[in-house]
């Protein structure tokens, strides 16, 4: 306790939207769990709590990891799938995790995509993103600017899922999702939506999970085949 009374004083010293700031994170149950056991951020309990709800990493699975400074999500998925079975990236450098190939690299850059394929070898079965731009407290602003992030994620996962593959990606509830949603449901079988309980109830933070992924051939759909062919493969 004595760190937390330390804390307290100092928060009282500090400007009112820095004192919250401080209180929240003395408060929060996750923090302190997340160092006692060893992880790098709070965050790698809503990949775990997502884990335990879809089941989603699996020995020998290969994984890419947007977003993943300062590495939670990550040191999760190694454990899970193996060493050397994870690619990670974030505009922020992160200190390094055995058997993760980790890339400092804006995903927005045009040669973020093609850095992701030369590293996989090959293609993945789980694409994660917990990427979230830096909010500006303009909750539609912020919405619109993660959406942008989702958006390339898709791209991306159409080009390197493997068949059955799965999309874990963060969104903000507040509209404009519909085209993303329109994406996922022609790529993946299964799409759900999911707020885990060590995602903090004041934020509009939530992850849409999608499995079975089957890449959308448009043109078979053109032809009039596409939603049964689909159903008999
Ligand atoms: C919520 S944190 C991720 C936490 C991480 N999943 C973990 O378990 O530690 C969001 C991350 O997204 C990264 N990010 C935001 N925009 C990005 C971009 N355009 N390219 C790469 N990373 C980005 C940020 O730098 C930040 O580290």
């Amino acid at each position: 306790m004595p760190q937390k009374f330390q804390q307290l004083k100092k928060a009282k010293r500090l400007k009112k939207s820095s004192q919250k700031w401080l209180l929240r994170q003395i408060n929060d149950p996750f923090i302190e769990r997340a160092k006692a056991e060893g992880w790098r951020s709070r965050a790698a309990f809503k990949i775990i709590e997502i884990d335990q709800k879809f089941k989603i990493f699996k020995k020998g699975k290969i994984v890419v990891d947007l977003g993943a400074a300062p590495g939670g999500w990550s040191q999760y998925a190694v454990q899970k799938v193996g060493e050397g079975n994870v690619i990670a990236i974030d505009l922020l450098p992160i200190d390094p995790i055995p058997g993760v190939k980790f890339f400092v690299q804006n995903f927005l850059s045009e040669d973020a995509a093609k850095k992701i394929i030369s590293g996989l070898e090959g293609k993945c079965d789980i694409l994660l993103s917990d990427m979230a731009a830096n909010t500006m407290g303009d909750r539609q602003t912020d919405h619109l600017r993660i959406i942008a992030l989702l958006e390339e994620s898709l791209n991306l996962a159409e080009k390197i899922l493997r068949q059955g593959g799965c999309f874990v990606g963060k969104i903000f509830q507040g509209g404009s999702s519909n085209e993303i949603l329109k994406k996922l449901r022609k790529n993946f079988s299964t799409v759900k939506y999911f707020k885990p309980e060590s995602s903090r109830k004041d934020s509009a933070e939530t992850y849409l999970v999608a499995s079975g992924f089957t890449p959308y051939d448009s043109e078979e759909v053109e032809e009039g085949r596409g939603e049964l062919f689909r159903q008999l493969r």
